[in-house]
């Protein structure tokens, strides 16, 4: 039997420390589901489209990936997608208290599916999607945190380059 994980998130947009831990990812299961969770109330710097097709183009050679959308209960759409794990990648300490209370939360949800997290490479520690919006928007250099796509798309965005 097939071992798939799904890997959650925002990913708006992906960063090169996503990438990280989807490649490293799939040296455990067979195949790694990434997961957009599309929230219309929540106010997205990228679209849904926009964040798939940069997700697309990022992990292209990175082998037996999907990107696909989920709505509602994340344990939900694991069991629908008929997957074992939920993986999460864990930076500094500070994600830590987010992420154990979101891993419990689901395990009271569902004892079947389990949450592995992966600490990321110390090279992306203060890699986040936020803060290379925030860099990305004044003009900052981002292109060494992002795959290429998504640092011409940001600068798009921001009307640095037509
Ligand atoms: O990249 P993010 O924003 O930290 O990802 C958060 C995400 C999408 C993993 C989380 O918000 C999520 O799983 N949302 C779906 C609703 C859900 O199942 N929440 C966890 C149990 S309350």
């Amino acid at each position: 039997m097939q071992k798939v994980a799904i890997y959650p998130g925002s990913f708006d947009p992906v960063t090169n420390g996503h990438i990280d831990i989807v490649k490293r990812g799939l040296k455990l299961f067979d195949k790694i589901i990434v997961a957009i969770l599309h929230n219309p109330s929540k106010k997205s710097f990228f679209s849904v489209k926009e964040r798939m097709e940069m997700l697309r183009e990022s992990l292209k050679e990175s082998g037996n990936t999907e990107i696909d959308t989920f709505q509602g209960l994340l344990v939900d759409y694991a069991l629908l997608r008929k997957a074992h794990a939920i993986l999460r990648g864990i930076r500094a300490l500070s994600d830590f208290e987010y992420e154990f209370e979101m891993a419990l939360m689901n395990r009271r949800l569902n004892r079947e599916i389990q949450t592995v997290f992966l600490m990321t490479d110390l090279k992306w520690i203060f890699t986040s999607s936020s803060i290379i919006k925030e860099a990305a928007r004044f003009g900052g250099d981002i292109s060494d945190m992002v795959p290429p796509v998504v640092n011409r798309r940001i600068k798009e965005k921001f009307g640095f380059i037509t």
